[in-house]
């Protein structure tokens, strides 16, 4: 009817908008790495600086952004600090939230790029040095045993589809499962199983979660440190391989850069 042309429903004028957003060239995207030592080395690649201007975030917090030009992208990179109290790197679910969140307030990006380092499991093909791109992501360390909120606690979702950047480039594909430990208990392994997962973080439902909210879409990258299902204890395996994972995961995550240099969204 002639009426819905001339009025189109609000849904009707948020998916066109998004249609628009989708087939216009991406210019700003926002990399969250929960770790210095990942984040180093692509900080280099792709000549960020750290912004001396920390007003965008509230006072006192500990979250870096690096920023820079590279190719026709304007890429924020953001890292959550160090702990105020520990001193150690502020790792999990909580922090990777928040700062994905105050980020996307405040750059505005055409996409998120979760990238950092995982626990795979060989039992669904993952090696050590394997780079992923999650497919689904879900929680397995938010147990809620009443109807529906059980299903809200697991939070699963699918990723952004980005079948042309499978086609180019050399990535596994897996679901994901995000936790706030890194060694694994009973429960966490019949959740991770439930949830089919193939890697284990403690980032990526959490920025799945705050992408989603705030309809940006996000993909993530990540790259094995460690088997799960092995024999090696998680922590000094993870801590072993760390530096030498991160040469992957940062090769990987600079194609995958430059495959989205001069892309909209509705290319990837
Ligand atoms: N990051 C790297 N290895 C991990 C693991 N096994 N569990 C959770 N996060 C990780």
């Amino acid at each position: 009817p002639e009426d819905s042309v001339a009025n189109p429903p609000p849904e009707a004028e948020e998916a066109a908008a998004a249609g628009e957003a989708n087939t216009k060239p991406i210019s700003t995207i926002l990399i969250v790495m929960a770790m210095h030592t990942e984040a180093a080395p692509l900080v280099s690649k792709f000549k960020l600086v750290e912004d001396p201007d920390r007003s965008m975030f509230p006072k006192g917090v500990p979250w870096v952004r690096y920023r820079g030009k590279y190719k026709d992208l304007d890429i924020n990179l953001v890292w959550p600090g160090k702990d105020p109290n520990f001193g150690v790197d502020s790792v999990g679910t909580v922090s990777a939230s928040l700062v994905t969140y105050a980020s996307i307030q405040a750059f505005n990006p055409d996409l998120v790029i979760d990238a950092g380092t995982a626990g795979g499991f060989r039992a669904k093909g993952a090696s050590v040095g394997d780079v992923y791109l999650a497919s689904a992501v879900a929680f397995h360390d938010r147990r809620i045993p009443i109807p529906v909120f059980d299903l809200y606690g697991i939070g699963a979702k699918q990723t952004f589809s980005c079948p042309n950047i499978l086609k180019e480039l050399n990535l596994k594909v897996g679901n994901l499962s995000t936790g706030d430990s890194l060694d694994m208990s009973p429960h966490d392994e019949t959740a991770i199983l439930a949830n089919e997962a193939t890697l284990k973080d403690m980032e990526g439902a959490a920025v799945a979660y705050v992408a989603d909210l705030l309809s940006v879409p996000a993909i993530f990258v990540k790259a094995v440190t460690d088997i799960v299902d092995g024999e090696k204890p998680t922590a000094e395996e993870f801590l072993q391989n760390l530096v030498l994972v991160t040469a992957a995961l940062d090769q990987a995550v600079t194609q995958v850069v430059d495959f989205i240099s001069g892309k909209c969204i509705s290319d990837l």
